[in-house]
């Protein structure tokens, strides 16, 4: 390997830096402050870090700089997120930045260290506190590039009328929780033949969700496009109803969607007519980069102009509000035309995950009904991390919940054991309960809980016992 002696001299610095850094965990090492000069004023300028997806489109982090004295001022746009300077040291030979943003009620930082090595900005951060370094490269790009669009005011607040959709929570099956980024037409495809045909389709799963990362770019008119990983979402939509299912997509009301994808932010309704062209039957609206321009108390009118939008297309499209149960949005999801709305964060393939949300859902009982859904998120039964007596407990107590059922395993290769759960006739009877009525918690004693949901048909109240395991089964 050719040796690279401006690298050496930077990796030098970054440890330095390090044995520095005391306290702390993200703490870094201060470099001594440098007087501008016109020998240090390259540090000013427009610089990004674009790291090519396998779809055709970049992810791009953009750091719009300005050396002023012995400061660092401008800001920091990595996908959905836009941090303004507000603390530097150094200059083009050795510098620290502190980025800084406001996350609804809780503050956001970065932190990064570099130097300009020729015409690049050599860069290094961690991506957590307890992370290594991760060190990265940025060139200069045309000034304007990556820069934050102005704000759109949102509208006023009115009632959205009620769709008419999702009588009874919505089932069917996500591709984030298996797929991710590798998501694509050929999986969509495959996972459709086989909720057709392996007994899902008949237990009521319907709905075929493509999650993020399925967007291109925009044309000349603002239309957003697919990037090459979906060919042509329009055939896609033909294929998916052709086997009597139903296809959904997602989208954010910010710039960037959480993956730094496009988003809808000033095309709203140009996207829900774009959605209801290509035939498609259910929207996830994930809040992400909308944080960088929005405060959470804006949140329901922003969700009330896509809610209007999908509306104004004429196409029943039910509409899945994801902003991790920030702003109480049971409270006015319903109001902007939601269907169903996320209660929580993200999920995760683990028992202290599922059992956090879903035993954490006792106080929003009254908020789920017919039409109107709290979402504790997707299922990760058959996903690997749990055991199938905890799938079992997961999937009994999204029931209990009234939770939608969006399967998030690999459905083409799942074992029948997982099958079984997924289709299990009384369970899914009573999670499709036709009152709607969510149930809740009625004892507990340590690690036992009961919970009871009433179903409908006056005495025949469902009532459940669920234990969470004392002694975890290995898979
Ligand atoms: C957020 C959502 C997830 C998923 C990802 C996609 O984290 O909460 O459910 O949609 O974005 O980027």
């Amino acid at each position: 390997m050719k040796s690279n002696p401006g690298r050496h001299c930077f990796l030098i610095v970054l440890i330095l830096l390090i044995l520095v850094s005391v306290g702390g965990a993200l703490a870094f090492g201060v470099a001594p402050r440098q007087q501008n000069s016109p020998a240090n004023d390259t540090l000013t300028g427009n610089w990004a870090v674009k790291t090519p997806n396998a779809d055709g489109t970049f992810r791009a982090t953009y750091f719009n700089l300005k050396q002023e004295g012995s400061r660092i001022t401008g800001y920091i746009r990595s996908t959905q997120f836009y941090y303004l300077i507000t603390d530097s040291t150094g200059g083009p030979d050795g510098f620290t930045l502190t980025g800084t943003m406001k996350d609804g009620k809780s503050e956001r930082k970065v932190l990064y260290e570099g130097k300009v090595v020729g015409n690049e900005l050599h860069l290094a951060t961690r991506r957590r506190p307890d992370a290594p370094l991760t060190e990265l490269t940025a060139q200069r790009v045309p000034t304007g590039e990556g820069a934050m669009p102005a704000r759109i005011e949102p509208p006023a607040l009115h009632k959205v009328k009620d769709n008419g959709l999702a009588r009874t929570p919505p089932m069917g099956w996500n591709s984030w929780n298996k797929f991710a980024g590798r998501v694509d037409d050929a999986t969509v495809r495959s996972i459709a033949d086989a909720m057709a045909s392996n007994g899902m389709k008949e237990a009521g799963y319907l709905y075929i969700n493509i999650d993020d990362t399925w967007e291109g770019g925009r044309d000349a008119q603002g239309n957003i496009q697919t990037n090459k990983k979906f060919p042509d979402m329009k055939a896609l939509a033909d294929y998916v109803h052709s086997k009597g299912l139903k296809l959904g997509i997602y989208s954010t009301p910010g710039p960037d969607t959480c993956a730094g994808y496009e988003g809808s932010y000033g095309h709203e309704a140009q996207d829900a007519r774009t959605y209801a062209a290509w035939g498609i039957d259910y929207l996830k609206y994930d809040w992400c980069g909308a944080r960088t321009i929005y405060t959470d108390e804006e949140m329901p009118a922003v969700y009330q102009k896509m809610g209007d939008a999908l509306q104004a297309t004429g196409r029943p499209i039910i509409y899945s509000l994801c902003q991790y149960g920030r702003q109480d949005v049971w409270k006015w999801g319903p109001d902007v035309g939601g269907n169903l709305w996320r209660t929580t964060g993200d999920i995760r393939d683990a028992w202290d995950s599922m059992t956090k949300i879903g035993f954490g859902q006792n106080d929003l009982a009254q908020w789920g009904k017919p039409g109107h859904w709290n979402d504790p998120d997707m299922l990760e039964i058959g996903n690997g991390a749990m055991t199938e007596t905890e799938y079992k407990t997961h999937i009994s107590l999204w029931s209990i919940l009234a939770a939608p059922l969006l399967a998030g395993n690999d459905l083409r290769s799942m074992s029948p054991a997982i099958l079984a759960i997924l289709t299990n006739k009384e369970v899914l009877a009573i999670d499709q309960d036709k009152d709607g009525k969510q149930g809740a918690r009625v004892w507990q004693s340590g690690e036992q809980e009961v919970w009871r949901r009433q179903l409908s048909g006056g005495a025949q109240a469902g009532r459940f016992s669920i234990e969470r395991p004392q002694m975890r089964e290995l898979p």
